[in-house]
C-alpha cells in the first residue's frame, strides 16, 4: 500500500463512467453486544490503547481528512456521489453535526448527485426527533435502525439496550422529520426465541411501517461473548431448522404486507425503497470506505484500513494513506466474487459466468427446486424460495 494512497492507473480507467459510492465507518458503541464482532470499541476498550488519538471527540474531523485524500487519489473527474453510507458502530453516538459535517466533505470534494441515497446507521436509544430533523436538513434521506427484536428477553440475550416499542417510535419520529426510507434491522434465531416471539417481531417490524425490512439469522461469530457463552452451556446453540422455519415466515409476513425480497436477507415496498448502496457492493462497482477497518474498491482494487481508530488517526496525522494493504483481484477471483454476490440477489446471475462443473451443478439446483425454471431458461441463475434456504451451499457448489 504506498503511502499516498495512490491507485494504478487501470484501477482509474474509466472510473468518471462508474456509480462511486462512500461508506463512512463509526467505530464506536455505548456497550458492546454479545453476538457482534464488527470493528466497534466501547469507551472502557479505549482507554489506555491510542489515547486522545482514538477519541470519539475529533472524529469527524480525522474521517473528513480521509475523504479528502480520497479526493487526491481519485482525481478531479466529474463523478457525483450516488450513495453515501454511514455505519458502525453506533453512528448516531456522534453528534448529528459531526455526521452533517462528514456528508458535507464529501459534497465539498466530489459533488453528491441529486438523486443520492444518503443513510445513516442509528441505534435506536440514541436518537430523539431533534436528532433526526439535524441529519434530514444536513442531506440524509435514509435511515436503519436495529431493532432485532419486538420482545425483551430476546433483546436481553442479545444485549440490546433498547426497550421494545423504541424502534416503532423511531420510524414514526424519521417519517416526521421527512426521511423517505426507513429500515429495520431484524435478527432471527436468538437462544430463547419461540416461533411465537418472531412473529410478534415482525408484526412490530411491518406495523411500524418502514419501507425496507433485513432480516439476519443470527450467526454465533468465534471470539465473542456470545460464542463464549454458547461454549460454557449458559443459553443453547442456534439451529439451522430453526433458522430454515423462520426464514419462511419472514418471507410470508413480509410478502403479505408488500414486501419483496432482492437478496436474501433483504426486502423492500418498492424499487425505489431498496438499498441502492448495498446494491453496489453486490455488483461490484467503485466505493470508498472511510474510517478504521473500512475496505474499499476501486476497478477490480481492493484495500482496507488499519483497524484501530488510533492507529488511523496517527497515519493521518502524519499526511499518510490509513490503507494497511491492498490486492489486485485477479479475473478469475472476480468472477468466483461475481457468483457469491449476485446469486444471493432476485435477478441472479448469469450462467454464462459458470464454469463447466458449476454450469452442471446449476443443472442439478435446477432440477432440485432450488433454481427457478423461467430464468434459467433464459439464461440466470435464480434462487427459488428453497434455494434461498439453502443459498450458501448452492453459491458453494456453483462457484466450482
Ligand atoms: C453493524 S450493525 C451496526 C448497526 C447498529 N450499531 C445496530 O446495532 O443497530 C448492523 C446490523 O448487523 C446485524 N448483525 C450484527 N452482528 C450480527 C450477527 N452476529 N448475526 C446476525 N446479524 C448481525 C444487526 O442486525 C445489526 O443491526
Ligand atoms: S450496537 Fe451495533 S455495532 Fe455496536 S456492538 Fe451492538 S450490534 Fe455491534
Amino acid at each position: 500500500m504506498p503511502h499516498d494512497g495512490a491507485l494504478p492507473a487501470h484501477a482509474l480507467a474509466g472510473a468518471a463512467e462508474r456509480p462511486l459510492g462512500f461508506y463512512l465507518h463509526v467505530p464506536y458503541c455505548a456497550t458492546r453486544c454479545g453476538y457482534c464482532d464488527f470493528n466497534t470499541y466501547t469507551a472502557t476498550e479505549l482507554r489506555g490503547s491510542g489515547g486522545a488519538l482514538a477519541s470519539r471527540d475529533n472524529y469527524a474531523d480525522t474521517l473528513m481528512e480521509e475523504i479528502r485524500l480520497a479526493r487526491k487519489v481519485l482525481g478531479d473527474d466529474p463523478r457525483p456521489v450516488r450513495t453515501v453510507f454511514v455505519g458502525g458502530g453506533t453512528p448516531t453516538l456522534l453528534a448529528a453535526a459531526d455526521l452533517v459535517r462528514m456528508l458535507g466533505a464529501i459534497r465539498d470534494e466530489f459533488g453528491i448527485a441529486d438523486d443520492a441515497e444518503v443513510t445513516t446507521e442509528a441505534n435506536p436509544e440514541s436518537v430523539n426527533p431533534a436528532y433526526l430533523e439535524e441529519l434530514r436538513a444536513g442531506g440524509f434521506n435514509r435511515v436503519s435502525f436495529g431493532m432485532q427484536s419486538a420482545k425483551q428477553h430476546v433483546l436481553k440475550i442479545l444485549d440490546r439496550t433498547h426497550t421494545p416499542g423504541r424502534p416503532e417510535a423511531c420510524v414514526a419520529e424519521a417519517r416526521a422529520a421527512g426521511f423517505e426510507h426507513v429500515n429495520l434491522d431484524l435478527i432471527y434465531g436468538t437462544p430463547g426465541e419461540s416461533d411465537a416471539d418472531w412473529q410478534a417481531s415482525l408484526d412490530a417490524a411491518i406495523g411500524a411501517g418502514p419501507d425496507h425490512v433485513s432480516a439476519y439469522a443470527l450467526i454465533v461469530e468465534e471470539g465473542t461473548q456470545l460464542a463464549r457463552r454458547i461454549r460454557r452451556g449458559e443459553v443453547p446453540m442456534t439451529d439451522d431448522d430453526v433458522h430454515a422455519d423462520r426464514y419462511l415466515m419472514t418471507e410470508s409476513a413480509l410478502s403479505a404486507a408488500g414486501f419483496e425480497w432482492y437478496e436474501v436477507s433483504n426486502w423492500a415496498t418498492s424499487d425505489a425503497a431498496r438499498c441502492l448502496h448495498n446494491e453496489l457492493y453486490w455488483r461490484g462497482a467503485d466505493w470508498w470506505g472511510a474510517g478504521p477497518g473500512a475496505h474499499s474498491h476501486v476497478g477490480g482494487v481492493r484495500w482496507w484500513n488499519v483497524k484501530h481508530p488510533g492507529a488511523y488517526a496517527q497515519a493521518l496525522g502524519d499526511g499518510r494513506s490509513p490503507g494497511a494493504g491492498r490486492e489486485v483481484l485477479p479475473a478469475e477471483d472476480r468472477r468466483v466474487e461475481r457468483i457469491l454476490l449476485e446469486l444471493r440477489l432476485a435477478d441472479g446471475c448469469p450462467l454464462s459466468l459458470l464454469a463447466p462443473a458449476g454450469r452442471a451443478a446449476a443443472e442439478r439446483a435446477l432440477a432440485d427446486g432450488l433454481l427457478a425454471g423461467e430464468p434459467f431458461a433464459a439464461g440466470r441463475a435464480v434462487l427459488t424460495l428453497r434455494g434461498r434456504l439453502l443459498a450458501d451451499a448452492v453459491v458453494r457448489d456453483l462457484v466450482d
